[in-house]
């Protein structure tokens, strides 16, 4: 055991100082990702063919989990024995994170020559720089406080997207009335995670959302604005069905696709289910913003690392990474996966309607300064923090605890996290 721990330390080492063997194959690239649903994994594809015009093989090392924690496991374990992958997809503070221990390669050359600089929004270099220097490169850009409605459903029982959470409220017990699930969830702590991330935006707006959840703020995380981002936990667990506990959440997806459920709360990679079960927005679908963060743009976008390893002059990486930001790649890429570009240069056309509200609100937020990660999907703050925040809110979501009690368990967990 502890000869190896020992191992593992050393390749540890030697591969952050950049000396790791090359890859098996140079001309094969081994990407690690967590995109394993029907619409995730036919976006994907758009740039294994890309990866594959540029003369390489792509060597697929799926990890099942929506939000990637099983894939950010695995691969802390690949990188204490020295095999990392070649390439993998990670969100905010990850990034940094192994940046930081030396083992990203530095993609400046290429990032010159093509000129992401002026392509991708400063949000987002935030991520995908580190010290200046590009280590990961962005395909995407989600925005997590929407919700998916099935629109028949609506129709049939006369709603129109709620403008207040109250109006939500009202029209969930409507649904119920009706029949219908008001609310398809998937109990996962990430999917938890992803409503709260709504529910503290529509509670207090962009600024208190960046108190609380990105400068953490004691005052703010104490407060009673926070008290009623719980309370809204509170109402939206009432709208979910009893079989709620574990489930994907494309399954969720497929319960308001099917007519079972008539609303989900989750980033847009749930458009990437319905473009895939070939449903239209406006027509099989609705798009609207969680009531109360209208115009407000939380977003997570998924970027690509390559491990330092090899050829100095980065010939895989350089294809690879090159793939992933080429222009017709994102725009096909982003109308399948449900998601925008990371490049501001792809024109609107070729994307649904939701895809362009979410191109105008990203512009018009861009400019207020009102874009603010996603803390669910680990752009608010890094990961200690993250994962006890995360345990407040699923602990809250399925136990009777006030919310008054959950908002003290907030303050002294992240106390104790930072
Ligand atoms: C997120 C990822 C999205 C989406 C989702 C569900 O972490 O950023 O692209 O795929 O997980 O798997």
């Amino acid at each position: 055991m502890l000869r190896k721990t020992l191992l593992g330390l050393v390749a540890a080492t030697t591969l952050g100082a950049g000396t790791v063997a090359a890859a098996a194959d140079s001309k094969t690239v081994e990407v690690m990702h967590w995109w394993t649903s029907g619409g995730e994994a036919k976006a994907l594809a758009v740039l294994k063919d890309g990866l594959k015009q540029r003369g390489y093989t792509w060597k697929d090392a799926p990890i099942a989990g929506g939000g990637g924690e099983a894939a950010r496991t695995v691969l802390k374990a690949r990188v204490s024995s020295g095999n990392p992958p070649d390439a993998i997809q990670m969100l905010g503070f990850t990034i940094p994170e192994y940046a930081e221990q030396d083992y990203l390669a530095n993609l400046d050359s290429l990032a010159g020559k093509e000129g992401w600089d002026k392509q991708v929004p400063a949000p987002i270099q935030r991520f995908s720089k580190y010290q200046g220097h590009w280590v990961a490169v962005p395909v995407d850009i989600h925005r997590t406080n929407w919700i998916w409605a099935n629109k028949k459903i609506f129709d049939d029982l006369h709603l129109a997207p709620p403008q207040s959470f109250d109006q939500l409220v009202a029209d969930a017990a409507a649904i119920r009335k009706a029949g219908y699930i008001p609310l398809a969830h998937g109990g996962q702590p990430w999917q938890e995670a992803t409503i709260f991330d709504s529910a503290v935006m529509s509670a207090g707006g962009p600024k208190f959302y960046t108190q609380a959840l990105v400068n953490l703020d004691a005052a703010a995380l104490g407060s009673k604005t926070m008290e009623k981002a719980f309370d809204q936990m509170r109402a939206l667990r009432g709208m979910v069905d009893p079989n709620f506990p574990g489930r994907d959440w494309n399954l969720a997806t497929a319960m308001v696709i099917d007519g079972r459920a008539a609303m989900q709360i989750m980033g847009d990679w749930a458009k990437g289910e319905f473009v895939n079960a070939g449903k239209k927005a406006n027509v099989d679908y609705l798009c609207f913003q969680y009531p109360g963060t209208q115009g407000d743009f939380i977003f997570n976008t998924d970027q690509f690392a390559t491990f330092k390893k090899g050829d100095p002059s980065l010939p895989a990486e350089h294809a690879f990474a090159s793939t992933v930001m080429d222009k017709s790649n994102q725009a096909k890429f982003n109308q399948i996966k449900g998601s925008i570009p990371a490049r501001l240069d792809v024109p609107a056309d070729g994307f649904d309607e939701c895809g362009q509200k979410s191109m105008a609100d990203l512009r018009s937020a861009l400019k207020n300064g009102t874009m603010v990660g996603s803390f669910a999907h680990g752009h608010a703050m890094p990961d200690g923090p993250k994962n006890a925040v995360y345990d407040v809110v699923t602990h809250f979501f399925n136990s009777n605890e006030s919310s008054a009690d959950a908002v003290k368990q907030l303050v002294e967990a992240v106390n104790n996290a930072k």
